[in-house]
């Protein structure tokens, strides 16, 4: 129907695997870039619980070659993985409308959220075992061709009521050996979500070596967002490409420093996809304190860089954002205060062909090659990705020979500005111009 699916053949000849993984089912099965890239990744996760906004139709299945639906969740019953509040009577469709299009469907596991249990369902040798079965009782009941685990943190803590232990990153990889092992595990397409640093071993301390992942794994995606927010001391990037630029106290990580630490610590850069964001943070910035002042004292108009913000006023994001509100642990949160690039669109900050708006300030940072957009009037400051930001990011996944990309998440786009944008400087096809062959 597509480039996709009729130059599987001539592409698998090509042969173009950097790194072979053993066991792995996704040799000849992945295509979609041009050029020599024969086995490139355009993913994206898909959100079962904004899917009434966001339908299956609305997903530009000929531009990606995986799409992941999010999330099933851990349970504290290891036998079990739930998919609560992510329309699971949506999940049959979405992998039969994936793959009619040539794209591989998985589903990710764990979450920000959902996260809890994951520690001590990888626990013990016995509880391994048994997740293994799990996990491939579900890829089989849903035909799923992977699974992406989306651990939010082995060894250190994520939403603050995981379990957690010591043993965590090596008690994760053994279970992934053991899926390995599996008949079924063996033929799936397997990837993990991961932050910017190799996971935390024993110590606390990050991996030095992840290489017995990297046999295990067929890629991971580095969640390259959430670098800033309003954890930070300061306005600064949701998803900056760079740092090494910034002062030293606004360095918090970048896709620079984050392919850097993976690599040393023997990811191969072929089996990294770069995660990237369709939504920015914002924050409440007062007038005072937006403005870049330069020697006279005269802002020009021109927004200063990494300015603070007020925490109690957090502003509220699009129609997608949490609400202030009471988490899974039972303590209380603050609104989110995300905008989806849409939502961008939708609050008056940019245009709907995504360039600012009339009467918004808007300042592009050289140093992490993003945006950052400002209303006077509400005094809310929005760090964001848009269609030149992403253009950096394609950029460079393939100048660093990355596999991929993966956008948090499909449905933050408006009308593809992002996912073409990243998509033609990453290297992939821009037309799907095969269709006559
Ligand atoms: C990949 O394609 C080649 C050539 O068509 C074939 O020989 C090989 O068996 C295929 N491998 C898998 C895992 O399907
Ligand atoms: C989802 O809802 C928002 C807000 O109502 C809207 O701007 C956006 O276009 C919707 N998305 C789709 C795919 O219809
Ligand atoms: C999303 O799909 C629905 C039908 O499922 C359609 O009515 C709506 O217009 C689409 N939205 C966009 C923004 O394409
Ligand atoms: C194994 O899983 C069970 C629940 O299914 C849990 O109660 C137990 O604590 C787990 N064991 C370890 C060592 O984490
Ligand atoms: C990141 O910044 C450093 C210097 O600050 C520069 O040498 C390097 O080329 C930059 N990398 C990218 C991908 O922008
Ligand atoms: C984007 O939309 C704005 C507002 O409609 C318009 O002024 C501008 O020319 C458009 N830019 C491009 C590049 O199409």
């Amino acid at each position: 129907m597509s480039l996709l699916s009729y130059t599987l053949l001539a592409l698998s000849l090509a042969g173009a695997r950097a790194a072979t993984v053993s066991g792995s089912a996704d040799v000849n099965a992945t295509a979609g870039a041009s050029g020599s890239s024969v086995d490139m990744v355009s993913a994206a996760w898909y959100t079962g619980w904004h899917s009434d906004n966001f339908t299956l139709a609305n997903v530009s299945w000929d531009k990606y070659t995986h799409m992941t639906y999010s999330f099933a969740i851990t349970t504290p019953d290891v036998k079990q993985v739930s998919l609560d509040g992510s329309d699971p009577d949506l999940l049959p469709q979405f992998v039969e409308q994936a793959q009619k299009n040539g794209v591989k469907a998985l589903v990710s596991v764990g979450g920000w959220t959902g996260s809890l249990y994951y520690s001590s369902n990888v626990g013990s040798a016995d509880n391994r075992t048994a997740f293994v079965k799990t996990i491939t009782d579900f890829a089989t009941q849903y035909k799923l061709d992977g699974i992406d685990f989306d651990w939010e943190y082995p060894g250190t803590q994520g939403i603050g009521c995981n379990a957690i232990s010591p043993d965590d990153t090596t008690n994760f990889l053994s279970f992934l050996q053991e899926l390995r092992q599996d008949p079924v595990g063996k033929n799936l397409f397997l990837t993990a979500a991961t932050s910017i640093t190799p996971w935390k071993g024993p110590d606390g301390t990050s991996l030095s070596d992840v290489s017995g992942f990297a046999k295990v794994l067929d890629y991971i995606a580095i969640m390259n967002y959430d670098i800033n927010g309003a954890w930070s001391t300061a306005v600064g990037a949701n998803a900056p490409l760079n740092d090494t630029c910034a002062p030293a106290a606004n360095q918090a990580g970048s896709a620079v420093s984050a392919v850097a630490a993976w690599t040393v610590a023997g990811m191969p850069s072929h089996q990294i996809v770069l995660g990237v964001p369709s939504y920015g943070h914002s924050f409440h910035v007062d007038v005072e304190d937006a403005f870049h002042c330069d020697d006279n004292g005269d802002d020009n108009g021109v927004l200063a860089s990494f300015p603070p913000f007020d925490k109690a006023q957090q502003p509220s994001g699009d129609a997608w954002d949490d609400g202030a509100g009471t988490d899974i642990c039972g303590n209380q949160v603050a609104a989110g205060g995300n905008f989806d690039f849409w939502g961008l669109i939708d609050g008056g900050f940019l245009n709907a062909n995504g360039t600012v708006a009339d009467g918004v300030f808007y300042r592009y940072d050289e140093c992490s090659q993003t945006p950052y957009v400002y209303n006077e009037d509400s005094q809310v400051m929005v760090a964001f990705d848009d269609a030149t930001s992403f253009a950096a990011k394609g950029d460079f996944v393939k100048t660093s020979n990355l596999r991929g990309f993966a956008m948090w998440e499909a449905g933050g786009d408006s009308n593809d500005i992002l996912l073409d944008s990243i998509r033609q400087a990453a290297g992939f096809e821009t037309e799907d111009d095969g269709e006559d062959c």
